[in-house]
């Protein structure tokens, strides 16, 4: 059995198939494959482990339809379309939980960035603009005993409002399609509104998926309703905010800060006025980037593919999910 990798992957997946006797070809060089290119080498695969690239759309599949299983080594499968690929047979994996503390911690990171504008004075450091200090300048806002608004508290949004019930005392509240009573027991949250998470957050951080429901959920209405001391997060997907209104947002004060490890689009251009703003911190979508939680993905992402080849249930199937 033959998987073609459109990436080069940890190293501990790729163990895991080479001892399962499957060979493995992986895309090493630094340039998007062009689409001729991945479908000349899935024709030569059983198995795809999708790393990265374009969107696996309904005429990539039709093409490749005697593909066991796509596996993608990410939580997230708005880039396929999951209708398509059930229609053809094809059985399409992810890599849940794994990256939960991870991708958690990186919100949690941008939301003491953005509160202690700690990027920019990194960069006024860097530009010699130390300077004079008075106890006027350079003031950030307290996050202790805030309220924490979670838009999708599924496991990622779950972990991040543990860190912050624990470690900062904050209030939580939530908006999700279900209510969640572990939480409500366990972290004190209470479910809300839409409306109401906007109106209460003092940060708002958003764990929900890209669906055609949630995409730019957050614009110009959205966070005219927000405090205008409030901070936007952002680790799911750039396409659930519209970044023009968040800049205006921004500028005109309707929200205090941001801090985005996804953006809309990717990559973020180098003269995106959002970098030169105090209160915004900017990451390269690299929430669930580290060793320990790359390398579980990429044990995930081979379990599936072993499963699928060996004709077992795979233990992380998505194509049902479209239907939802
Ligand atoms: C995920 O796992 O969905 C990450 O955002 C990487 O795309």
């Amino acid at each position: 059995m033959k998987v073609f990798t459109t990436r080069v992957i940890p190293e501990e997946g790729l163990q895991l198939l080479q001892h399962a006797g499957i060979t493995v070809t992986q895309w090493s060089t630094e340039r998007e494959l062009t689409q001729e290119e991945l479908v000349a080498a899935c024709q030569q695969s059983d198995a795809l482990l999708f790393a990265g690239g374009k969107n696996i759309d309904r005429a990539f599949m039709e093409q490749c339809r005697h593909l066991k299983v796509i596996s993608l080594l990410s939580v997230g499968y708005d880039n396929v379309d999951l209708k398509a690929a059930t229609e053809l047979g094809i059985q399409i994996t992810n890599t849940p939980e794994v990256l939960s503390n991870a991708t958690a911690d990186t919100a949690f990171l941008l939301m003491q960035a953005v509160a202690r504008k700690a990027f920019y004075q990194h960069k006024r450091i860097i530009k010699g603009e130390w300077g004079f200090s008075a106890p006027t300048a350079n003031l950030g806002i307290d996050i202790a005993g805030k309220t924490l608004g979670i838009w999708g508290l599924g496991h990622i949004g779950y972990v991040m409002a543990q860190r912050c019930r624990y470690a900062f005392g904050m209030k939580i509240i939530y908006c999700n399609r279900h209510r969640n009573e572990a939480a409500e027991q366990d972290l004190q949250a209470t479910y809300v509104s839409f409306d109401e998470l906007l109106q209460q957050s003092d940060i708002l951080s958003v764990h929900a998926s890209l669906t055609p429901e949630t995409k730019e959920k957050f614009n110009k209405d959205a966070f005219s309703k927000m405090k205008p001391t409030a901070i936007f997060i952002n680790t799911a997907r750039g396409g659930i905010h519209n970044e023009a209104d968040l800049i205006t947002a921004l500028q005109e004060g309707s929200i205090w800060g941001a801090g985005l490890d996804v953006t809309n689009p990717e990559p973020m251009q180098p003269d995106n006025p959002l970098l030169d703003m105090p209160t915004v911190a900017i990451l390269p979508h690299i929430g669930s980037a580290t060793q320990e939680t790359r390398n579980a993905m990429s044990r995930l992402a081979a379990e599936n593919i072993i499963a699928a080849l060996g004709g077992r249930p795979v233990p992380n199937p998505v194509n049902h999910l479209y239907a939802l």
